[in-house]
């Protein structure tokens, strides 16, 4: 078996093992990636949308905000909506602090970019990932490369950065897990249109919630509430875009909603899902390894940036023999992540339409509050917006 040695293993190359592949150099600590994935699979797969402040703030101090800056398009807020009543929730009046919207793929390029400049070592395509020796100092990932080698990176560290689906959750042995499904999906679509609002806007209507999200000036994203298990192919492009039109309110107050050709659909389930604690040994958990949130209010990568913008110094220290930030990793991280699952769970069950009548007399009643109490609209403000990273 051909073998490697560095300082830390990441498992998993999308955003949160590639910037903590890169926080780490900052600080002087080698690593290697592995990736189940291709290269191009990773960079292309269509995810969240819209950075906080302080990820951009992040992004942005270590070097990978030039390409952001120009092309990131800076949001006061957002509108919340229901039928007839449309308001706008100003985050930078309420809360000082803004969203951008720039989309995972365009972080992801970024990363890939700004690592490969700097000849970090990523492993695509491997399979048969295994981590091995985590109680102990001399941990190590085994796995078998593209060409069918199989290979042992030794190292100090493993961060797990692979997905609720990987290997490495599941090999913290005294795990605590919280779930909770939600009984409808997510039926996305990117449209190759402008879009029709200047900042996103979240719609609760009886049908089912709706989203109008962006990418780009000639690029729309949309999100219509669907059952489970509904497959995006029954749906015509015409029952797409009378369903958003409904559900967004065209032809409400002179606004109007233009469709464009749609260039992907897909279903998404939503979840929430907290698995703990973070940390067993020499094995680290960041973002969707540790956590999934459901998609409204577009936390998920946004954690996964706070995560290692904390392990990052976590370990520098460790292996430098300064086991402290290390040792509370765990438990400063889930503090950010039940706000979070907090929040998107809140956003989502105010938005998305109830069976129960008595439910949907309490989303109206919150929707009015928030949208008219700057108390109560100041609460989702400083969370959509965005935390402080040490929050
Ligand atoms: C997007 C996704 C979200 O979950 C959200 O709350 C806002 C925007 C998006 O993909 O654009």
């Amino acid at each position: 078996m051909a073998e490697e040695r560095t300082q830390v293993v990441i498992v998993g190359a999308g955003p949160a093992g590639m910037l903590l592949s890169h926080l780490l150099a900052a600080d002087g600590v080698d690593s290697v990636v592995v990736e189940t994935r291709s290269e191009e699979y990773v960079a292309a797969r269509i995810r969240a949308g819209i950075l906080e402040q302080s990820s951009v703030d992040l992004l942005t101090e270590v070097g990978l905000g030039d390409r952001l800056a120009r092309d990131a398009d800076k949001h006061r807020g957002i509108y919340l909506q229901w039928p007839e009543e449309r308001h706008h929730l100003d985050f930078v009046d309420l809360v000082g602090r803004a969203v951008y919207v720039y989309g995972q793929t365009e972080v992801q390029k970024d990363l890939i970019e700004a690592r490969r400049a700097a000849g970090q070592v990523v492993h695509y395509e491997v399979s048969e990932t295994a981590l091995h020796d985590i109680e102990s100092d001399r941990p190590s990932v085994t796995f078998t490369d593209a060409a069918g080698i199989p290979q042992r990176i030794r190292a100090d560290v493993i961060v797990g950065c692979d997905g609720s689906f990987g290997p490495s959750r599941v090999a913290i042995p005294a795990r605590e897990s919280w779930d909770r499904t939600y009984p409808y999906s997510w039926f996305g679509i990117l449209a190759d249109v402008a879009p029709s609002t200047d900042e996103l806007i979240y719609a609760w209507h009886p049908d089912g919630f709706a989203l109008h999200s962006m990418r780009s000036e000639s690029v729309s994203r949309f999100y219509l509430q669907v059952p489970n298990g509904t497959d995006p192919a029954t749906w015509s492009d015409d029952q797409i875009w009378d369903a958003l039109a409904a559900r967004l309110g065209h032809g409400q107050n002179g606004w109007s909603l233009q469709p464009g050709r749609i260039s992907d659909r897909s279903v998404l389930p939503m979840r929430s899902h907290v698995s703990t604690p973070m940390r067993h040994g020499r094995l680290f958990l960041a973002g969707d390894a540790a956590h999934i949130v459901p998609p409204t209010g577009a936390k998920g990568l946004n954690l996964a940036v706070a995560d290692v913008a904390l392990l990052a110094p976590a370990l520098a220290a460790l292996l430098k023999g300064d086991p402290r930030l290390a040792d509370d990793y765990s438990e400063t991280a889930l503090r950010r992540v039940w706000r979070c699952t907090h929040f998107s769970w809140w956003m989502t069950t105010m938005l998305h339409t109830a069976e129960d009548p008595f439910d949907t007399q309490l989303q109206l009643s919150q929707l009015r509050w928030v949208t008219s109490s700057e108390h109560a609209a100041a609460g989702l403000a400083e969370n959509y917006a965005g935390l402080p990273i040490g929050f």
